[in-house]
C-alpha cells in the first residue's frame, strides 16, 4: 500500500469515551482517500461517491499519530476505487497497528458537476503503477 498521509489525535478530536471520535476518523479517511484519488487522476476534482463498511478495531488515544495508506483495487470510466488503511502509531513502542480499513469510490467531475471519464491513457498508466 502506498503512504498517503499522517494525523495526529488531538484533545479536540477525542469524543466522550476518551477515544478518538469516530467522525474525526470518517473524515480523515475521505480527505486522504480524496487527495490520493486526485493525485493517480492528476485533478482536484475528485468527489467521494461511495464509503464502504468502517470497523473500528483498536482505539486511538491522545497524542496517537494514524498514518493512512492507500491501493489502487479497480479504475472505470469515471470512477477509482481504493482501498484505505489507518494505522495507528505509537512512536514510545514503535508499533503500528491497523484501526480500520474500508473501500471508499471516487468520481472525476466537470465544472457542473456531473461524471468525466479519467482518459483511458491515465486508467492504464494508474493500474501500471498499481501492480509495481
Ligand atoms: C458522484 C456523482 C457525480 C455521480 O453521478 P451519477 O449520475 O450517479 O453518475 P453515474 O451513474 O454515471 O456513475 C458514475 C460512476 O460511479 C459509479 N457508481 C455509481 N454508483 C455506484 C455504486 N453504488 N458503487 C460503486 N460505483 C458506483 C458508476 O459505475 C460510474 O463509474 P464508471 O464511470 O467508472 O463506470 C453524483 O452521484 C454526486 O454528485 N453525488 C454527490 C457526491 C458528493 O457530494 N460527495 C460528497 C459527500 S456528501
Amino acid at each position: 500500500m502506498k503512504y498517503i498521509s499522517t494525523k495526529v489525535c488531538k484533545t479536540s478530536d477525542i469524543g466522550v469515551n476518551g477515544n478518538l471520535f469516530g467522525g474525526a476518523m470518517l473524515s480523515w479517511l475521505d480527505e486522504a482517500g480524496a487527495s490520493f484519488a486526485s493525485y493517480l487522476c492528476c485533478t482536484p476534482n475528485m468527489i467521494t461517491l461511495k464509503m464502504e463498511e468502517v470497523i473500528f478495531k483498536k482505539p486511538v488515544k491522545m497524542g496517537h499519530h494514524v498514518r493512512i495508506y492507500g491501493e489502487v483495487k479497480h479504475v472505470g470510466k469515471s470512477s477509482i476505487s481504493l482501498l484505505i488503511n489507518a494505522n495507528r502509531f505509537n512512536f514510545y513502542t514503535n508499533l503500528e497497528e491497523t484501526v480500520c480499513s474500508t473501500k471508499m469510490t471516487f468520481v472525476k467531475i466537470d465544472d457542473e458537476g456531473n461524471p468525466i471519464a479519467i482518459g483511458e491513457e491515465l486508467k492504464e498508466k494508474i493500474l501500471r503503477e498499481a501492480k509495481s
